[in-house]
């Protein structure tokens, strides 16, 4: 693997926010599932057990604001990549709050801050796919053209390439790192596709890993010390089939977590959290 890949992976501080009693009601949906309340919170104070207490990163932990009904999904609000960070401009209008509350976490943590002020641009963060060496960037309902060049403008040293999303909420909701050069992708017909786009768009080569279930296919990839290769995934008791392929892995720490009740309103892994790699001097 070449030089560049060596510190994907490698996080020390997530920012995460807490479920607003909104979320079951009022939060953007694909489906109309009843969301337990209750449940999600449990569900999500052991994501953030999992990333504070399990693997050891320094966690912000944000309120959950009761007007912001989606505000557990901060990934839509920011990109960060090294000591850049994007504020994005969500693409529901319901959710453009969302992002003030991410961009003083970040000043907090010294990043540089970017901002999406364009009217014309809007952007998810479950949209974007960082390879470690370029982006992909989900033109979905969500996201758009001017997004994914303000992106571009924001991360000068990547690549960054577009890829059509034409089924699920965002570009990761079928998929995901799995590994340095890995990508992890759903089976369905459109996950496929995006795959074979994505291939064709790079210069660089990508394993895949493909699981029957597209939302399975969304965990998160981290390279940390004294741990090496950890895989959060969704559970056994979600995507019975995924997991036997996830079970194959070699020389990873695979981390099952529950998504039962976020996921009824889009939510999946990844969404939870922004995942930061600090250096010691920034
Ligand atoms: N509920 C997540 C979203 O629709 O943005």
């Amino acid at each position: 693997m070449a030089d560049s890949m060596a510190g994907f992976g490698c996080y020390t501080h997530a920012v995460v926010r807490g479920i607003p009693a909104s979320l079951a009601m009022e939060a953007l949906r694909t489906d109309q599932a009843e969301v337990d309340t209750i449940k999600a919170q449990r569900e999500h104070e052991a994501y953030v057990h999992v990333l504070r207490t399990v693997l050891g990163l320094e966690v912000v932990d944000l309120p959950a604001d009761e007007t912001l009904p989606d505000c557990v999904f901060v990934e839509d609000a920011a990109v960060v990549c090294g000591d850049t960070a994007l504020i994005t401009r969500p693409g529901a209008e319901s959710r453009r709050r969302e992002t003030e509350a991410m961009k003083g976490a970040l000043k907090e943590l010294n990043l540089n801050i970017v901002e999406m002020t364009d009217e014309n641009a809007t952007l998810d963060g479950g949209d974007v796919l960082f390879t470690g060496q370029e982006f992909f960037v989900g033109l979905s309902k969500r996201t758009n053209q001017r997004g994914a060049e303000i992106l571009a403008d924001a991360f000068k040293d990547y690549a960054v390439s577009t890829v059509p999303v034409s089924q699920g909420l965002h570009l990761k909701s079928f998929c995901s790192m799995g590994g340095p050069g890995l990508i992890v992708i759903g089976s369905s017909e459109p996950a496929q596709k995006a795959l074979k786009i994505m291939q064709q768009m790079s210069d660089h080569h990508y394993d895949k890993l493909t699981v029957p279930d597209d939302l399975a296919a969304n965990c998160i990839y981290m390279n940390l010390p004294n741990k090496g290769h950890v895989l959060l995934h969704g559970t056994k008791e979600e995507y019975p089939e995924s997991v036997k392929v996830f079970d194959k892995l070699k020389d990873y720490m695979l981390i099952p977590v529950s998504n039962s009740e976020k996921v009824k309103v889009d939510g999946a892994l990844t969404c939870c959290s922004v995942l930061i790699s600090k250096r010691a001097d920034n």
